[in-house]
């Protein structure tokens, strides 16, 4: 951090916080909220006076509140800039000052109470977002008595404990009578790889730094105790298997089973677990003077802010989602914005180097290029054709519309545009289109497959991100699925207009589905929520013109469920067999009749606007 505050090229923002970003790649446009930190942070020596006299005692957010800090203070011992500041909501009050001892005591006058927030606009060509990780709060969840047993701790209060700048000087001790304990036990998953504290990813790094721990815990005292209770050691990077071995050879203790829960002795304060040892296949208890808690990592708690301001796209536990889990790790699906560290999934400190490098690399290439190559697959918009209904800037997850239906102009920022193709798929007036993807196009593959036969075929449109490359692990697994299915490939489900699908019918079809990646996977942010209504929308429109609904399918698969994939298609085709040849007829005399009704509708409609 001290190299980058030096750096001549960087410009480092501290106790900032940024509002908006607007614009596109190449293009950005910030605005940053400077926080008044009410001490002149340049001339500030950090000697400390102005806390040693400051009257405020407010819990050390960075010692875990295991010890206190003053309302002025330095964040942390390496904090960039060495600089205090006040925090002041805790401060006495400066308006009137009620008690202004720190501004008295500093003799380089740094104080300064009428300092102000300042906003700070600026423009880049790339954003990197790394906003870091929370860990698991294990009050949420209190089998292990972590809110009622002071020596119930988290690995984070058992790396403060042991730190020599820490609370306790760096002596371990444990908190109810300050001696040092004899035994120390570890339990590891904790909000981790569990359906009932709702985070069912691993973490990642929790094996490692227990093991750590462990190790720092035999250094410094061979004589404790120490126990491990996990589900299984994941040791995987270079160096780490030999690290466990170290942590083992040292006397830890692995023990296969998690406890269920914590009970103290309320004399003692010691604490009891009983567990199942899963290698040993039997019931075990054990007693232990402290216990530590091994917090699995959570996403940040603003991270819905930063999502909002960069329109991302979140995976189900809740990091954000890369454009491409292989090919573009780093990038966001937002063109020009990339991720590092935990922002993007739980990773050590290796791991998150590493994809920093990656994404300096990624951002300092596209800017030295001087221009930036789009996506072919983009929107195109006729002017001509748009009747200012705003339908587009509605559904558009990147935000590449701005329509004022008042005035009737309507502004599209191609570069904004990542092709999922669901305005294309909402404009009831045909004035949006979608290069490589047009309604020509997937309109002329529905009549190429339903050309002969349409009555043993199902239509089934596939998004390229999951349920095409779904059909392609089951097509590489060898896993066969009926031949007489078509897929339609689209870059999104939100593509699929609902015109397809009654084209469709009315070609003979006797089964159509729609089928795109599950609902929070989606490439497109939330574009596949477009899907759904449309879909839903469908199904009612069906049933009232008296065709079975239950011809229109709607499903979610992943890339990497083939097997899925296939079961889906077979159960597909066992239905398509009930449909009988008489329905056909009917469906194709009832839509038909209705797409002459609707030109009517949507000329008249031209013509009153
Ligand atoms: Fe698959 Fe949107 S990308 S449904």
């Amino acid at each position: 951090m001290m190299d980058v505050g030096r750096h001549p090229n960087i410009n480092l923002m501290t106790y900032s916080q940024v509002e908006s970003i607007s614009g596109y790649v190449g293009n950005f446009h910030v605005k940053v909220q400077k926080k008044a930190r009410y001490v002149n942070a340049d001339e500030c020596t950090a000697c400390g006076d102005c806390a040693e006299v400051c009257p405020v005692i407010v819990p050390d957010e960075y010692q875990q509140g295991l010890s206190c800090r003053k309302a002025v203070y330095i964040p942390f011992p390496q904090a960039v800039p060495s600089a205090s500041l006040i925090d002041m909501e805790n401060c006495l009050g400066t308006n009137p000052i009620a008690c202004g001892k720190c501004a008295e005591k500093c003799d380089k006058k740094c104080i300064d109470y009428d300092m102000k927030d300042e906003v700070i606009k600026f423009d880049v060509g790339t954003v990197i977002v790394a906003t870091g990780m929370d860990v698991y709060n294990p009050t949420e969840l209190d089998e292990y008595g972590y809110t009622k047993y002071e020596n119930v701790i988290t690995s984070m209060e058992y790396e403060r404990l042991m730190s020599a700048g820490g609370p306790s000087d760096g002596h371990f001790i444990r908190p109810t009578d300050r001696k040092r304990p004899k035994t120390v036990g570890f339990i590891q998953c904790v909000g981790s790889r569990s359906e009932k504290c709702g985070n069912t990813y691993c973490s990642n790094i929790c094996c490692m730094n227990t093991i750590k721990d462990t190790l720092l815990l035999k250094e410094h005292y061979p004589d404790i105790e120490a126990k491990v209770f996990y589900i299984d050691i994941r040791a995987f990077g270079k160096g780490f298997e030999d690290l466990f071995k170290r942590s083992k050879e040292a006397g830890v203790v692995y023990i296969r089973g998690i406890p269920g829960e914590i009970i103290e002795d309320p004399k003692t304060h010691n604490l009891n677990v009983m567990v199942e040892d899963t290698t040993a296949n039997k019931i075990e208890e054990h007693e232990f003077d402290m216990m530590v808690l091994s917090v699995g990592v959570t996403p940040r708690f603003d991270m819905p802010e930063v999502q909002q301001l960069l329109t991302l796209s979140k995976t189900p536990d809740g990091f954000f989602m890369e454009a491409h889990p292989k090919l573009k790790p780093v990038d966001a699906p937002t063109t020009g914005v990339y991720f590092a560290g935990c922002a993007e999934a739980p990773k050590d400190i290796k791991d998150s180097v590493t994809q920093a490098s990656a994404a300096a690399a990624r951002a300092e290439t596209l800017l030295s290029a001087g221009k930036v190559k789009l996506e072919a697959i983009t929107s195109t918009l006729n002017q001509d054709l748009c009747r200012y209904c705003a339908m587009c800037s509605k559904v558009c997850p990147y935000n590449a519309f701005t329509v004022d239906p008042k005035n009737k102009t309507i502004t599209y920022v191609e570069a904004l545009c990542k092709g999922c193709g669901t305005c294309a798929a909402e404009c009831r007036f045909g004035a949006l289109s979608m290069k490589h993807f047009t309604d020509n196009q997937i309109i002329a593959q529905i009549d190429a497959h339903l050309a002969e036969d349409p009555q043993d075929k199902v239509i089934v449109f596939a998004c390229n991100w999951c349920s095409y490359a779904g059909a392609d692990t089951c097509g590489g697994a060898r896993l066969q699925y009926p031949s007489n299915q078509r897929l339609i490939r689209t870059m999104c489900s939100g593509r699929v207009h609902e015109e397809f699908v009654l084209h469709a019918f009315r070609k003979g079809a006797p089964m159509v589905v729609v089928s795109g990646c599950h609902y929070v996977d989606c490439h497109y942010i939330d574009a596949n929520r477009w899907t759904q209504k449309r879909v839903e929308k469908l199904w009612d429109k069906l049933e009232k013109w008296g065709i079975r609904p239950e011809r229109l399918l709607l499903e979610w698969i992943s890339a990497a469920e083939g097997q899925r994939f296939q079961k889906t298609m077979q159960d597909i085709e066992e239905l398509r067999k009930q449909v009988t040849k008489e329905e056909i007829e009917y469906t194709i005399k009832v839509l038909t009749k209705e797409e002459e009704k609707k030109k009517q509708k949507l000329e008249k409609l031209k013509q009153k606007q």
